[in-house]
C-alpha cells in the first residue's frame, strides 16, 4: 500500500511516500527564517508552509517515483502544533484526498514519533515500552497493540528537548540547542557541575526539567565568562548527563514494572548520542532489547506521519474530510 505522508506541525515542511515499511522519499525542508529569532515565530511557518507544501510533496513524488494516481492514502499531522502550520498540511490533503477519491487519516504528531521506530523495520512490532522525547513533549508511553496507548507518565513542565535549547540558549549557543550541546559534550566531563536529577526517586513516571534549566541559570550566574568559555564542554557534559539519566532509569523502570521486553526511543531528543548509548547499556543489565529510529527519522519528518497512517487506514480508522487542527491534541485511540 503506497502512503503520502505529510507534515507541517511546527517549522518543517515535510512530504514522504511509503510502501508498507518502505520509505520510498522523505523530503525535509527546515526553515530557516527561524534562525534570526532563537525559535519558531507561528506566522512565519504558517506561509513558509503555504510557499513550500506544493514544491515539497512534487519532490516526494519525484524521488518515489510515484504519480498520484498510484497513491492509495494520505496521511497528515492535525495536532498537536502550531494552529496556522498544522492547517496548511490538512488542507493541501484533504484537496488531494477529495480529488483522488482515496481514503485520508489525521495523524496525531506524537503517534508519528512512535510510528518512526517502524520504518524499515519489518520485524518491530508491539509491545514496547515507548519514550517520547522531543522539543514539545517528554513522555512514557505504553504502546500495548498498533494504535493502542496508554500514557503512564510525562512532564510536568519543561519538555527535555525545551530543556536543552533554553539551557544551549544561556549559553548563547544556536538554536535548536540539543544538537550543539550533545556535540560539544563529547569532551567535556560529566561530573564537572552537579546538576539535579528532578523526581528519582518518587515512585512515578513522569517528568521535570524546569528546575534542571533553573540550576544551570543559578551556576552559570556565579562563574564569570573566561570560566564558561574555558569550562563550556564540561557544563554541556554535565547538563546533559543529569537530563538523559533520568529518561534511562524511569523508562527501564516502566518496562520492569508493566513487564515489557522491548523499549523504544522516538522524537528528536532520541537523536542524542548518549541517551542513545546509556539506554542500550543499563537495558542490557535487564535483558530489555532496545529500539531507536535511524537518525534521519528522530527530528519532524512525515515518513513517519505515513507510517501512522498506513496503520490507519489499514484498519478503518480514516478520518472524514471535516477534520479540523488541534493544537493542544493528545495521544489517545
Ligand atoms: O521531534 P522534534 O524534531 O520536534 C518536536 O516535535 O518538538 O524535536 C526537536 C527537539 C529540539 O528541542 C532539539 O534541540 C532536540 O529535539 N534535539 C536534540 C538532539 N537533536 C535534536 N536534543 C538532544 N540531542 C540531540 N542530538
Ligand atoms: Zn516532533
Amino acid at each position: 500500500m503506497k502512503i503520502l505522508g505529510i507534515e507541517t506541525s511546527c517549522d518543517e515542511t515535510s512530504a514522504a511516500v511509503l510502501s508498507g515499511d518502505e520509505v520510498l522519499s522523505n523530503v525535509i525542508s527546515s526553515q530557516a527564517v527561524h534562525l534570526q529569532f532563537g525559535g519558531v515565530v507561528p506566522e512565519l511557518a504558517s506561509r513558509a508552509h503555504v510557499r513550500k507544501i506544493v514544491p515539497i510533496v512534487d519532490e516526494a513524488m519525484k524521488n518515489a517515483e510515484t504519480n498520484f494516481s498510484q497513491i492509495e492514502g494520505i496521511a497528515v499531522t492535525y495536532g498537536p502544533g502550531l494552529v496556522g502550520a498544522l492547517l496548511v498540511g490538512i488542507n493541501y490533503a484533504k484537496g488531494l484526498a477529495m480529488v483522488l477519491k482515496k481514503p485520508f487519516a489525521g495523524i496525531n504528531h506524537i503517534e508519528g514519533h512512535i510510528y518512526s521506530n517502524f520504518l524499515g523495520k519489518s520485524n518491530f512490532a508491539p509491545p514496547f515500552i515507548c519514550l517520547v522525547v522531543s522539543g514539545g513533549h517528554t513522555m512514557i508511553v505504553l504502546v500495548e497493540d498498533h494504535l493502542k496507548y496508554r500514557v503512564m507518565g510525562k512532564t510536568r513542565d519543561d519538555a527535555v528537548g525545551e530543556a536543552f535549547d533554553k539551557v544551549a540558549k544561556l549559553l548563547n549557543l544556536p538554536y535548536p540547542g540539543g544538537p550543539e550541546i550533545d556535540n560539544l559534550a563529547k569532551n567535556g566531563n560529566v561530573t564537572f557541575v552537579k546538576f539535579p536529577r528532578a523526581l528519582m526517586k518518587e515512585k512515578s513516571f513522569d517528568f521535570s526539567y524546569s528546575g534542571l534549566k533553573t540550576a544551570v541559570l543559578n551556576y552559570l550566574k556565579k562563574i564569570t565568562g573566561h570560566e564558561l568559555k574555558e569550562n563550556l564542554s564540561n557544563i554541556c557534559a554535565s547538563f546533559q548527563q543529569a537530563a538523559v539519566e533520568v529518561l534511562v532509569y524511569k523508562t527501564i523502570e516502566a518496562a520492569r514494572t508493566y513487564q515489557m521486553r522491548q523499549i523504544a526511543v522516538c522524537g528528536g531528543v532520541a537523536a542524542n548520542s548518549l541517551l542513545r548509548t546509556l539506554m542500550k547499556d543499563e537495558a542490557a543489565k535487564f535483558n530489555l532489547s532496545v529500539n531507536f529510529p535511524a537518525l534521519k527519522y528522530c527530528t519532524d519528518n512525515a515518513a513517519m506521519i505515513a507510517r501512522a497512517g498506513l496503520e490507519r487506514i489499514k484498519q478503518g480508522y480514516g478520518s472524514t474530510l471535516d477534520l479540523n487542527a488541534y493544537p493542544s491534541l493528545q495521544l489517545g485511540r
